[in-house]
């Protein structure tokens, strides 16, 4: 059967690709955000995931406001990136793994999660730019589930019914007639909010508190409204619910790992975390 093996989240700013492209990892604006990664490398070099099933938000490459699904899964052979405007490098194309995705809209489907499934499918730099900085100048050596969560177009999909979309997607995954390991993985966030009167917004505070629980008491973060995480995390802040979703997923002892928190990176609250996922089987043998 396939197991899960743990979590990764960190946010996804596009700055990122140039600091990559042009090697400013050690510069002293960027050392203190990509030495977070030394463990995330370490980490995934030893559990070697076969598979990355990724939580994050698609900003308009994909999707556009015109049509703007709250949950789609990918179900794609590959996912190209294009030039997003951002004026980073266009990114390699990730690989996918269809017969996973649809075992996952399946059982999605079946427990009453309306998705949408997408046999083709952009990915934009909340995909690529996690996957270059976890495994950087190589292959990806992951296939990938993309999964993405509507945090743009209002109304957005509340932190519980996030919550309960990464159960299900972990029961999907542990149901999974494969020997695969899969790692989870949540992109964006922490807060930030690049437009209108708060442009530059960051709140540390709840930042640490959003953490905290994400490890230890993902069911507290259900008790704010989309509002309330406008009001503490900025408007795109919200992304934590791809964190939210991804912490869902992992469905046995979770602890945690590593945990980076940086101010700023760009407009953002940079934060990195690895969570260990021991599933009950692993803990009756230990
Ligand atoms: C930034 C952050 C994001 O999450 C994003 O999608 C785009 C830009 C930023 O801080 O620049
Ligand atoms: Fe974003």
């Amino acid at each position: 059967m396939a197991r899960i093996i743990g979590g990764v989240a960190t946010t996804h700013v596009p700055a990122i690709g140039n600091a990559i492209a042009k090697g400013l990892q050690k510069d002293p604006y960027w050392k203190p955000f990509f030495s977070g990664f030394d463990y995330v490398h370490q980490w995934l070099a030893r559990e070697k995931p076969d598979v990355m099933v990724i939580f994050y938000n698609d900003h308009g490459l994909n999707f556009f406001l015109d049509k703007m699904p709250t949950f789609a899964v990918g179900a794609a052979q590959e996912y190209r990136n294009e030039d997003e405007g951002w004026g980073i490098p266009v990114s390699r194309a990730a690989t996918g793994i269809p017969e996973l995705s649809w075992h996952i809209i399946n059982r999605l489907v079946a427990d009453e999660f309306d998705i949408v499934m997408c046999q083709e499918m952009l990915v934009d730099h909340a995909v690529t730019i996690p996957m270059a900085l976890m495994w950087p100048g190589a292959d990806w050596p992951v296939k990938i589930v993309p999964i993405s969560i509507n945090t743009v177009q209002h109304p957005l999909p509340s932190p519980g019914r996030c919550l309960k979309l990464g159960r299900a997607v972990g029961r999907a995954i542990e149901s999974y007639d494969k020997n695969l390991k899969v790692m989870v993985a949540g992109t964006g966030g922490l807060s930030h909010q690049l437009d209108g009167e708060r442009a530059g917004f960051i709140n540390k505070e709840f930042d640490q508190l959003c953490l905290d629980r994400i490890v230890s008491d993902p069911d507290a973060l259900t008790q704010y409204s989309i509002h309330d995480l406008v009001e503490l995390s900025g408007a795109q802040g919200v992304e934590l619910l791809n964190w939210i979703a991804m912490r869902g997923a992992l469905t046995g002892k979770v602890s945690q790992a590593h945990r980076n928190y940086h101010i700023p990176i760009s407009n953002t609250a940079a934060a990195t975390i690895v969570l260990d996922n021991q599933a009950l089987a692993q803990r009756q043998a230990a």
